[in-house]
């Protein structure tokens, strides 16, 4: 097509090349590679105070008294915040379930959690506040506490929100008529997030407005939430998150934003509240430790009769969170009976949050090993058995899949790694001190949307301001959004100039759930369709430019219900030392169906750094909580231990382009599928190159020894 394209504001003979689909580097990155871009805790204030958050020693019971008078004395000191002063707040409301307390700081004296806030020190510099934060005397009644996860715990129950039981079929008989079948337990440990970046927000009162400066994944979730609790009307909340590094899940209203606002609330001047990486481990939230109970039923020939899926994970007392592990086999298998569950028990521990693809990440962990160990007693191969056990409809839902692309995945990804050339017997090659082995598993996650807010600007001198209260987390979606909007507008890249991370922008999805590209695009698109028929073709916009403002709701509201999943296959080769217990990943191979790829540049950074942090999840992550002090043993970068450069080898990844038949871009998200299915790839080449099968998480050197040693206490060394 080669024609004026309206709305332009000057008179361009062809219509630019499209930019989706094109690589482009950040449009942000001279601004953070000069330092230019500032970062939450790096944008000055006049008159700025600093606060110090003060962390529980005890893992259960109550404070009994807060000791601030010789703090209050010490240098700089202005206010010390604590159950006994601080200003009285409402819950922030529960995602899906009841409200979440785990932010409602200062509001009683019991501690349900070892490092639950309970005092907010603030003063003249940081320096002052911590040094006075690290010396306030807190006394506690402390009681007995359980941080322990375990199958059989008393206090698991099923919980109201979200869907945590689905089922279909008679299980037991399914599984007494199946001739072979695999009942195991898997479990995966606590993890953590650290965004590079860490958590750190100032606020301040302007006008009567309050004012945050943040890092978030979502300016408006985060405004919502402080109106709700400090009772004040969502026009009076103004948050503000231009630049983040980094969120995985964790950035959303945390204890520091609350404590900063009740500060700058008491004090009448801008303080800042930022997290230490130490603090991160109890404040950021975590991926819940999963117990994860599989059991398969099949005939001979590899069809499921029976599947069934359990989950069990931990949360705090003062929220529920439930990582629902089981989902993930709702959307991948059929069975003729097909059972999924998702319970919680509430333990002493800090509030567990999203963690990069929450419930898909340790489910298919499990459900990926278990269909590893069905091939092996079927002796099909095991993409082969996942053929025979594909889903025509929603296993559970019966509804139509939007589109499926799982097995075009596994054919791309088996041709590319040459899996035709394995031998399956496990155990048998042999290179030197290593034994070689390769694995496979299948990935899923759901492709959403979500309404979202957009208003472009036509401006005098012929480009576009973009406006969304949408956040770029490091993912590039500031990037994307550009392309997105040039296309829509019919204009080259630097005639855009996309505005996020401002609630004031009004409504928008958070950058969560792998739907915030698609989401806010889906928006950027509509709002530049309706400017371009409102401008006249050749003609300049008045000096105070022309605005279009689109919101989604409706159009969101209207997709028909359908199966909306990406896909993806999981390739891995990893050779172990069964001398030392080490495990090297010498191959890691994705292929994805993720819908349309905006950006491949950044799109291959969020494919190969999901992939990585599967990797991460399969050999290192874990958090040791210990029993008798209920509380992380080395919590910092040192003692949790994760993938670093010399674990990784190059990662291969290929997408296959399927444009989303239902969304106007043919977006469907790729920032957590990455994730979904690495850990199983590696445990199942681990298996294939060892004869042992590993159902803990992570798979440590020991644990690679202990279970040598069972092999040849058992003959089969
Ligand atoms: Mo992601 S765990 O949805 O931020």
């Amino acid at each position: 097509m080669s024609s004026t394209p309206p709305g332009t504001g000057t008179a361009t003979a062809t219509r630019p090349r499209p930019a989706v689909g094109v690589p482009h580097t950040r449009v942000e990155g001279p601004q953070k590679v000069t330092g230019q871009a500032r970062f939450s805790a790096e944008i000055p204030f006049p008159e700025l105070a600093h606060g110090w958050l003060v962390l529980s020693s005890v893992t259960r019971g109550r404070v009994t008294r807060v000791e601030d008078g010789p703090t209050l004395a010490m240098p700089g000191v202005l206010t010390v915040l604590h159950h006994g002063n601080a200003p009285r707040v409402e819950p922030r409301p529960g995602m899906l379930g009841p409200p979440d307390l785990t932010v409602a700081l200062f509001q009683h004296d019991r501690v349900p959690s070892r490092g639950w806030p309970v005092a907010l020190v603030v003063a003249e510099t940081s320096e002052q506040a911590r040094e006075a934060a690290e010396t306030l005397v807190v006394r506690y009644e402390e009681e007995p506490h359980d941080t322990a996860l375990h199958e059989e715990h008393p206090g698991a129950y099923v919980p109201e929100q979200g869907d945590p039981v689905a089922r279909k079929g008679d299980l037991a008989a399914a599984l007494a008529g199946s001739e072979v079948v695999v009942d195991e337990l898997y479990s995966t440990p606590e993890q953590h997030h650290h965004p590079m970046e860490p958590h750190a927000a100032t606020a301040r009162w302007e006008d009567g407005r309050l004012e945050l400066t943040d890092s978030n994944q979502g300016a408006t979730w985060v405004a919502g939430d402080l109106a709700t609790m400090f009772s004040l009307d969502p026009s009076a909340v103004r948050v503000r998150s231009e630049h983040v590094g980094g969120g995985f899940g964790s950035k959303g209203l945390r204890a520091h934003q609350v404590a900063a606002v009740m500060a700058a609330t008491r004090l009448g001047r801008p303080v800042r509240v930022v997290l230490t990486r130490r603090q991160m481990f109890t404040l950021a939230g975590h991926r819940s430790p999963t117990v994860q109970r599989i059991r398969l039923g099949a005939d001979p020939d590899g069809r499921l009769r029976a599947l069934e899926h359990r989950g069990l994970n931990h949360t705090s007392h003062v929220y529920e969170f439930v990582e629902p592990s089981a989902s993930v086999a709702r959307i991948l298998y059929d069975a003729d009976a097909h059972h999924t569950d998702n319970r919680v028990v509430r333990l002493d521990v800090p509030s567990p949050t999203w963690m990069r693809a929450p419930g898909e990440a340790p489910g298919s962990f499990a459900l990926e090993c278990a269909m590893d160990e069905l091939a092996e007693r079927t002796g099909l191969d095991p993409i082969e058995l996942r053929a025979r056990n594909e889903p025509a409809v929603g296993p559970l839902s019966g509804l139509p899949f939007a589109d499926r692309h799982l097995l075009d995945c596994f054919r791309e990804g088996a041709a590319r790694f040459g899996w035709d050339r394995r031998d399956p017997r496990p155990g048998t090659r042999r290179e030197g001190r290593w034994l070689l082995g390769t694995g496979t598993a299948a990935s899923s996650f759901p492709a959403g949307s979500a309404p979202s807010t957009a208003a472009i600007t036509a401006e005098a001198d012929g480009t576009f301001t973009v406006r969304i209260a949408a956040a770029d987390i490091g993912t590039g979606g500031r990037t994307a959004l550009t392309l997105v909007a040039a296309d829509a507008l019919e204009v080259p890249t630097d005639r855009v100039r996309v505005r996020i991370g401002d609630s004031d922008f009004g409504p928008a999805m958070i950058a969560g759930g792998s739907a915030g590209t698609r989401s806010w695009a889906w928006a950027v698109t509509a709002a530049a369709r309706e400017l371009r028929e409102r401008l006249v073709p050749g003609t300049v916009p008045p000096p105070e430019g022309s605005t279009v403002r689109v919101d989604t709701t409706e159009a969101v509201k209207a997709l028909p219900p359908k199966e909306r999943y990406s896909y993806g296959a999981q390739f891995a080769e990893v050779a172990v030392d069964p001398g030392t217990g080490e495990i090297r990943v010498r191959r890691l191979l994705g292929v994805f169906a993720a819908g349309r790829i905006v950006n491949p540049l950044t799109a291959r950074a969020q494919f190969v750094g999901g992939m990585t942090w599967g990797l991460s999840m399969a050999l290192h992550e874990e958090a040791a909580r210990d029993p008798h002090t209920g509380g992380t043993v080395g919590a910092d970068l040192a003692g949790y231990h994760f993938a670093a450069h010399a674990d990784v080898p190059p990662v291969e990844t290929h997408w296959i382009e399927r444009a989303d038949p239902d969304d106007p871009i043919g977006i469907k998200g790729i920032g957590e599928i990455g994730i979904v299915g690495t850990a199983a790839a590696v445990a199942n080449a681990v298996w294939h190159a060892t004869g042992v099968r590993h159902r803990a998480l992570p798979i440590r050197p020991d644990r690679v020894l202990t279970a040598a040693t069972r092999r040849d206490d058992a003959g089969l060394g």
